[in-house]
């Protein structure tokens, strides 16, 4: 995933991780445990000195345990766990949720797997959503009501990263067709775009000029009313942890991950097609469609298998990732566009 823009020169030996390396080979793997508990360990005390003291620290260790906590206080919290809605089914099971909750891409917090520890800087109360652009009302609404106005429901979905690691996992949320009709677009947002927090205060992304900060990207309006389109707030029957995107990100799991902004804070209705995030830094290897396809591989490795987290099963990629009988409508007569990329 990563593409570096800055001159080699301005590289710093520490900014070389594993990913980085591993990527060069073609597909991001898991760092080797050891390192990882070294780097985590090492996040844990810049954590522990921040919240000054050694009980954060010791709970800092432990992912679940921290999420746990988090859980507890979220405002949001009697609502779930959500009913599943048994029409988004899987053909694999799902992943460990420590897995998915310490293996993750969040930028703002570091260009390595291991950012969860980093994450929990992210303070996910107050937090507000804007919604903008082509619509009759513009408004700022507080997250906790925003959620309260969509019933929260389960689905399990697949979820395939374009470095080619997968995971299976039950979000919940609500469907982004729902938002779509509540916001009223006019006749000429053809685009909605989904734009994560910015407080360099607290993520140390932000610092790292080279990259197109806010995160970013966006949809067709037609595909967010695709029943598939989801607002996620929550996964694993608890809210979101803030390095899985709390307190709310959009899924659209027949597209790569990087397409799926984590912690939005505005949303934002356009006339024209959006550049996104990894669009802006690398348009020869991040387009905008970003469906998952085995058949076109990444310029720099192969997309057909994928690797899921935890038990490390390599299966082969599914076109739309299985979600064709849902999506391909979505695409005909766009043959001529760049779909998979
Ligand atoms: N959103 C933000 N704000 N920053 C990021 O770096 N990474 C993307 C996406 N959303 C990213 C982001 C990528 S590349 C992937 S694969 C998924 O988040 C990973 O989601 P996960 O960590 O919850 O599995």
């Amino acid at each position: 995933m990563p593409v570096h823009r800055r001159p080699s020169w301005r590289l710093p030996e520490s900014d070389a991780t594993p990913e980085q390396a591993v990527l060069a080979h073609g597909e991001a793997r898991r760092a080797n445990p050891s390192r990882r508990a070294i780097l985590g360990g090492a996040a844990g005390l810049g954590i522990a000195a921040a919240a000054g003291g050694y009980a954060a620290f010791a709970q800092g260790r432990d992912p679940m345990g921290w999420w746990d906590a988090q859980a507890g206080n979220d405002p949001t919290k009697p609502l779930y766990p959500a009913a599943r809605n048994d029409r988004f089914a899987l053909d694999r099971p799902l992943t460990e949720p420590r897995e998915a909750v310490t293996y993750n891409n969040f930028y703002e917090f570091g260009s390595h797997k291991g950012i969860w520890q980093a994450a929990q800087r992210l303070e996910t109360r107050p937090w507000t959503v804007t919604i903008d652009g082509l619509v009759p009302n513009p408004r700022t609404v507080d997250i906790d009501t925003l959620i309260k106005l969509f019933p929260l429901e389960e689905r399990l979905y697949r979820f395939r990263c374009v470095e080619a690691w997968a995971m299976a996992v039950p979000w919940t949320g609500f469907p982004l067709a729902s938002l779509i009709r509540w916001a009223e677009p006019q006749a000429g947002a053809k685009y909605v775009v989904f734009q994560t927090f910015q407080n360099p205060a607290i993520a140390p992304g932000f610092r790292q000029t080279w990259y197109p900060w806010p995160y970013t990207d966006s949809f067709t309006i037609e595909e967010c009313g695709n029943e598939l389109a989801f607002l996620a707030t929550g996964v694993y029957g608890k809210p979101l942890p803030p390095q899985m995107g709390s307190p709310i990100r959009p899924i659209t799991p027949w597209k790569y991950g990087f397409k799926q902004p984590k912690s939005i804070t505005r949303i934002s209705f356009v006339a024209e097609r959006p550049v996104g995030y990894w669009e802006k830094l690398q348009p020869s290897e991040y387009g905008f469609w970003a469906n998952v396809n085995p058949e076109v591989p990444h310029p720099r490795w192969s997309q057909a298998s994928e690797r899921m987290l935890g038990t490390g099963e390599r299966r082969p990629t599914m076109i739309w990732n299985g979600y064709g009988e849902q999506v391909a409508d979505l695409y005909r007569g766009l043959e001529r566009e760049r779909l998979f990329a």
